[in-house]
């Protein structure tokens, strides 16, 4: 059955683009930025889209008509609509979309030139959740999940002169989603990262790996180091010639006939990359005149029984969770400044380990974080009660968790691929996990597999972690929320149970305050209540064997609409060691002294 998007789509006469598979290390690539002011038409009944009225089926919003007659009936007009920043979030743009669920249509125009035989692909950091892309009135493509890029080749949709795109960005929360109707962050709707046009040769480099073959280093101190890679065609015999000046590396390899290439080769004196040195390597990636030129970090990570190795060396993993959120006031987070202000709040506290929760943040955090040696787990957002029999569901996951780990698979900083948060048990439940856990080692055999469990308190003060989900991961994480969710806070009679031979890490632990509220330590909401709070959780951390480093909840306060207490909360979660406005609360100092003597 055809959906409606492409008879929508059909119905403009249209030449459907193909979406080409993600390309790597976009910003290093020919491109021409789409960033900047769009305009916008709320459409809350997606009138735009099924327009059922017995109007010709001239197609929706898509096809930016304009009356030709002045009997001609158009009931919308772009170029009379108002405007706002893409990228961004429509949320804190228009203050009648704080709230808003729903679609948006966004439209703007460019002007381009053929080049020679080149592709035009259009590309999208992430759309937030559902988006129908179309150009010059002829669909695109359909992208869902609201945290990870995409792209399309275009090229046979465009003019000489000027073009003009428009998204259909739906941002309504589904059960069978992923994430699913319910989560405990803001539902940030639009394009809320970087919207760009690549001019690519018709055979270019798509996808491409450079690390370190193995940990072992042979008597002349000399390292193995695999380069792989993938052009966007199955073409054989093209040359592909790898560069890194530093170490005077000069490689050359051939494509198969799939279009790929490998070889593995001995560096010598390779500074390895780590949170003391986050050395990175000026690379060059040459494909005919076109160049790619990257920063690539050395490591290993690995573990041995309950300790975590990176580069071979024993590492506590001094963390705090993150969201997406802009330092101040809210908003999706999507720069580099953004993300620099938030890691070096991270720093001050002493850290060298950062969650970015629930979901892939956007590749300059990435950077940022690899650049000021800031070891990263990243995440897909299969969150609590995800629909685990629905194969579009799972496909779903699985193309997420896809893309997230071919767009930062080169940062050295990233260690750990997270497949879930608190996601109840059940056997549909694991094998939906086993599956995302299995297809993550396939497309990544050198980075650590974990999620997010829940420990189960056998008592108020034995507290076991029993998941069948163990046997597929290579650290075993969970939240715990002793002295907030549990009112017990009593550390010195709080007792473990971790049976598996496994690195440890507390991914979540916490509790609320309001900034600048003041009272007793056992009243709820002051910052005396989350001081105290620390005080005893880093005291019980320290009794967990094998615990190998923890992210508490949260570095930032952060908006969520689950969070109402008037006065309180105000639709924020208050867990944050910062608040909204980037202020210290008390607890940050117990944190940060407990890290300063681990
Ligand atoms: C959960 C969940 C977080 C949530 C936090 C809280 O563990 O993982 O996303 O924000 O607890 O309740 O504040």
């Amino acid at each position: 059955m055809i959906s409606l998007c492409c008879l929508c789509g059909l119905a403009s006469g249209t030449v459907v683009a193909n979406e080409a598979p993600q390309v790597a290390n976009v910003l290093a690539r020919h491109i021409t930025s789409l960033n900047g002011i769009w305009h916008y038409i709320v459409d809350v009944q997606e009138e735009g889209y099924y327009d059922y009225r017995m109007k010709p089926m001239r197609g929706g919003f898509f096809i930016n008509a304009k009356p030709q007659r002045p009997e001609d009936l158009i009931e919308y007009d772009f170029d009379k609509a108002p405007t706002m920043q893409v990228p961004g979030d429509w949320n804190t743009q228009d203050e009648r979309l704080f709230f808003y669920e729903g679609t948006v249509w966004f439209k703007r125009s460019f002007d381009w030139k053929p080049n020679g035989d080149h592709r035009i692909l259009l590309y999208f950091g992430a759309v937030n959740y559902d988006a129908h892309v179309y150009v010059n009135g002829k669909f695109a493509g359909h992208h869902v999940g609201g945290f990870t890029p995409f792209n399309y080749d275009v090229t046979d949709l465009l003019k000489e002169g000027e073009n003009f795109v428009i998204l259909k960005v739906d941002n309504k929360r589904h059960a069978e989603a992923v994430p699913t109707q319910i989560f405990d962050w803001w539902n940030y709707g639009g394009i809320t990262r970087d919207v760009l046009l690549i001019d690519v040769a018709p055979v270019y480099v798509e996808n491409y790996r450079l690390d370190l073959a193995g940990k072992e280093v042979d008597k002349r101190g000399t390292r193995p180091v695999a380069f792989n890679v993938k052009l966007n065609q199955a073409e054989a015999g093209r040359l592909v010639t790898l560069d890194i000046p530093e170490l005077k590396m000069h490689q050359v390899v051939t494509t198969d006939a799939d279009g790929t290439a490998s070889i593995t080769f001995k560096a010598k004196k390779l500074q390895l990359w780590s949170p003391e040195n986050p050395k990175l390597y000026q690379v060059e990636i040459r494909l005919g005149d076109e160049v790619i030129k990257d920063e690539i970090g050395f490591r290993t990570i690995e573990t041995r029984g309950k300790q975590l190795l990176l580069n071979g060396q024993p590492i506590f993993l001094k963390g705090i969770s993150i969201h997406e959120e802009k330092p101040n006031g809210g908003g999706r987070a999507n720069s580099t400044e953004d993300a620099h202000t938030l890691l070096s709040w991270a720093k001050e506290l002493g850290c060298n380990f950062v969650r970015l929760a629930h979901y892939p943040h956007n590749e300059y955090a990435v950077r940022e974080a690899e650049r000021m040696g800031i070891l990263v787990w990243s995440e897909i957002p299969v969150y609590w009660t995800i629909a685990w029999i629905n194969p579009d569901t799972y496909n779903n996951a699985e193309r997420q968790l896809t893309d997230m780990i071919r767009r930062d698979q080169n940062r050295a900083n990233v260690i750990i691929w997270s497949i879930a948060n608190e996601t109840p048990h059940s056997p549909e439940r694991d094998q939906f996990l086993s599956r995302l856990a299995k297809h993550a080692r396939s497309l990544d055999g050198t980075r650590l597999i974990s999620m997010a469990m829940e420990v189960t308190s056998a008592s108020n003060y034995k507290n076991r972690l029993q998941d069948n989900m163990h046997e597929y991961v290579d650290v075993v994480s969970f939240n715990q929320y002793i002295g907030w969710y549990r009112d017990v806070n009593d550390a010195a009679k709080m007792s473990w149970e971790v049976p598996y031979d496994k690195p440890v890490i507390v991914s979540e632990f916490g509790g609320g305050a309001k900034f600048g509220l003041h009272g007793a330590k056992n009243q709820r909401w002051t910052e005396e209540f989350q001081e105290n709070l620390y005080r005893e959780n880093v005291a019980m951390l320290d009794k967990i064997d094998g615990l190998a480093g923890t992210s508490p909840w949260i570095l930032k306060d952060f908006r969520s609409p689950r969070r109402v207490l008037n006065g309180v909360q105000d639709y924020y979660n208050r867990k944050g060691l910062f608040s909204d406005s980037g202020e210290k609360k008390k607890a940050f100092y117990v944190l940060k002294e407990w890290y300063e003597k681990k």
